[in-house]
This record gives C-alpha cells, structure tokens and sequence, in this order.
C-alpha cells in the first residue's frame, strides 16, 4: 500500500526529529521504533505525513475499536463537546450509558463507575475489593499485565517492575495457563490443569489468609494474546472462592467485542465479581470503568461520596463518546464482524504456519490474535529481538503496522476490519517473514 520504500520519509523524519528536542524519554517502543509521523486515519487505514499509507493491525492497542475517525463516534464527540464537556453530574450521556451497559452485562454486574485511564480503573477495582472483603491481599498472574501506576505494578508478572520498588505488600504472583511455554513443563490436557494447583499450594504457603481478590486477563494481550484453555478461568473462579477473594476480571483489551463475544469471560461460563473496562470501550476517547454488583459497590469506604471519583471518570465527553462506541458496536455487528474475520484470519495464519518455518504456535479468539515467532521449531526457541524489530520494519515499509515487537506478534486491528482488508495485511506479513527467512539461511 506504500508508494513509498523508505519509512520513515522526509516529512515524518523532520517532525520526529524536531520533537526529539521536547519530547521525554519512554514513549511507546513501538512508535520509537517506527520513527513515523502520523497524519490521519480513516477505518483501518493510517497516513503518515508523507502520504503513505498503512494498515492498522495494531489498533492503537485495541483501543481503536471502531478503527479510526468513525463519522458517528466523530459527531457524537462534536455534539457533546459544543453542548458540555466536563463536571459530574448526572447527564443524559451518561444516564443513557449506563443503561446500555446494563442491558449488555449479566446479573448482579448492574453497577458501573466511570474513570479516564486503565490503571486508574484497576486501581479502583482493587480498593474496591478491598472494602467489600476487608483483607488486603491481591493474587496476579505471570505475565500478566494491568497498568504502571503504583498500586499495580505490584501485579505485573514480568521484570517490567524491576526498578520501582518496594511494591505494595501482600501481592502474589502465580503462573498463568501459557500452555505453549508451560512453566511446569506439562502438557494439556494430561496436565489436569497443574498450573492452577500449583498455585493453590503457592498461596498456602505464602498468602497470610487474607486474599481480597484474585485479578486475571481472560486472554493476556501484553503476553502476546495468550489464550488458556477454556476450563482454566472457571478453575480459577473456583480458587478465588476457596480463598474467599473477589474475582477481578480485567476486560481492559478483551471486552466490548475484540475476542469475537461482547466480553471475554463470556467464552467460558465463569462471571466475575467485579470487572474493569477501557479501551475499545471509548474507541479512542479516554474512558474506562469498574463494574460490579449492587451489593459489593456498597462496600465502605469505597462507596463514601467522592472516595471513588476522579477529575474525568464518566463526564458528560466521555460518556458521550463511549455511548457512540458501543451503540455502534452493536449496531454495525462489530461483535460478529471480529468472530468471522478474525476465524478468517486465524485460518489462513495456520494455513501460513505450514509454509513458514518460522512461524511456531498460532492462536487466538476473535480479532485478539497472537504468532509465535522461533527460530527453531523444534526446540521453541524464541526469535531474537533484532529479527522481530526487522520484521516490524518491513511491514511498515510494505504498508502494514503490526505488533512485532517481540517472539510473541500480537496481531488485533480494529473491530471494522473486512476480509479482504485482512487478506492485505496478512499477505504484507508474510512476505516480510520469507525475507527474513531468507536473510536467516
Ligand atoms: C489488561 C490491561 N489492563 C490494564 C491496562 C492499563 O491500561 P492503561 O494503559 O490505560 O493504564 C492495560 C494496558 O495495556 C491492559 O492491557
């Protein structure tokens, strides 16, 4: 799709240069790496400043769920924004959200409180259960990942933490059904689950009996879109009630249609006690969530006026925004569109997987897609990094934007996608993999 075979081109190489000059350290390696200015979007398709144009299988991170400057999320936004955009009373955006909400969710999850960033959700979800159940410990899962503020950190499973110590007592990390990299080296489905008993014993001998939630992905995306087997998260639901702990589902990446059903945990019949949304739910507008159920929102001090409110949670621009996001979700069928496209997509990765060396496991639900990239099959051992940047590169270069910034590509573009969309992407993709393939032998 590119006329271009040098990315990034003069305009974009000025405008990132000049703004190296302001612009601290620490921003999106991905975006860093690209060295792109962007222009404009419009549906699946990104233009940088020197007219070239890519295909967005990155979605802002699954936050692009409508892709980009849908005309009815647009208008909503314009409307709200010329009539009254900030302040917490109630509005009839916001009303009218909640009322959508309520009709998508299961009982008792009819009770919703609103902020602007997904950590801040998290957050809020975790005091949340600390009120309803007066303990104060959190289990996690190895690799998971639920935001960089403070108070989750604590519940990142990988070395990204390292270096902002000390962390919040009373966390605990324990493995995560990765069943193509099993930590105990077992297979499903002779394993019986393992990884869900060994976690069992982990928190026997290490929690102090006072769990107050057990916080999970129902497909980890920053892992690399791992999906578990479908009778894991109901076995954790289960050692979440023997431990007498909340479950916390976070739906951040997996809610509002991206894994091919409006919520992830909705793949298995497991409910969870309180869940956190963002986003796809805002298509790009900053607004997340907490839901829960009436009785578990009364919970002191958390329900105290103002104790779990914040400057942006729920105004009248954000709930205006996140209205648009889901009616359109609806009424599009984006929910059904991410199901059959991403089936497609995962068919024709499998049928890849043949002629790629490659190409190790290929999974995924819906358009949240993950590829393992190893340099050697047999053995699983994991592409390096200076390949997988390359790759990335060729993809820009060829009019694709992929999240191949490590083994594991996360592959999730926006909800709208159509086939054929799709078909260009994955053809750009692996022809970048033979050449890399090709600079391997
Ligand atoms: C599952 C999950 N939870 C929470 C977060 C944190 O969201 P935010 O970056 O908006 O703070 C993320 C971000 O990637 C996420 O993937």
């Amino acid at each position: 799709m590119s006329e271009s075979s040098r990315i990034p081109g003069p305009e974009s190489a000025k405008r990132v240069g000049e703004e190296q000059e302001w612009l601290a350290p620490g921003v999106q390696r991905l975006a860093t790496l690209a060295g792109i200015a962007m222009r404009s979007g419009q549906g699946v398709v990104l233009e940088d400043e020197d007219g070239n144009s890519y295909l967005d299988f990155m979605a802002g991170v699954c936050v692009a769920s409508l892709g980009h400057s849908h005309p009815r999320w647009v208008s909503a936004i314009s409307q709200q924004a010329a009539r009254l955009a900030v302040g917490s009373f109630t509005s009839e955006a916001r009303l009218n959200l909640l009322k959508l909400l309520a009709s998508l969710l299961p009982d008792p999850l009819h009770r919703v409180q609103f902020y602007s960033g997904g950590a801040e959700a998290v957050e809020s979800a975790i005091r949340l259960a600390k009120a309803a159940t007066g303990k104060f410990e959190v289990v996690s899962f190895w690799g998971g990942f639920h935001g960089k503020t403070g108070g989750v950190l604590s519940l990142i499973g990988d070395p990204f933490k390292r270096g902002w110590g000390p962390l919040t007592p009373g966390s605990h990390l324990v493995p995560y059904a990765d069943c193509v990299r099993c930590p105990l080296k077992t297979s499903y489905p002779g394993c019986g689950l393992a990884c869900v008993d060994f976690a069992r014993e982990q928190l026997r001998a290490a929690s102090l009996g006072a769990v107050a939630a057990v916080i999970v992905e129902p497909i980890q995306g920053t892992a690399g879109n791992v999906v578990p087997p479908p009778d894991w998260l109901p076995a954790v639901a289960d050692l979440a009630k023997e431990l007498d702990a909340l479950l916390i589902i976070d739906e951040m990446i997996t809610g509002f249609g991206r894994t091919g059903t409006m919520f992830g945990f909705e793949h298995t019949d497991t409910t969870p006690d309180i869940m956190t949304i963002g986003k796809g739910f805002g298509a790009g507008f900053p607004v997340t969530g907490v839901v829960t159920s009436p009785e578990i929102s009364k919970a002191e001090p958390w329900s105290k006026p103002s104790s779990s409110s914040s400057s942006y949670g729920g105004n009248p621009l954000a709930s205006a925004a996140a209205l648009a996001t889901v009616e359109t979700i609806l009424e599009e069928g984006l929910v059904e569109n991410s199901r059959r496209v991403g089936e497609h997509m995962l068919s024709r990765l499998r049928e890849m997987q043949e002629r790629r060396r490659l190409v190790g496991d290929v999974r995924g639900k819906g358009l949240l897609i993950g590829v393992d990239l190893v340099a050697d099959r047999a053995t699983g051992e994991p592409l390096e990094a200076k390949w997988t940047e390359r790759l990335y590169k060729r993809c820009l270069e060829n009019g694709l934007v992929v999240m191949a910034y490590g083994a594991r590509v996360r592959i999730n573009p926006p909800l709208v996608i159509c086939e054929e969309e799709a078909d260009a992407g994955l053809d750009i993709f692996e022809a970048a993999l033979a050449e890399i393939e090709a600079e391997l032998t």
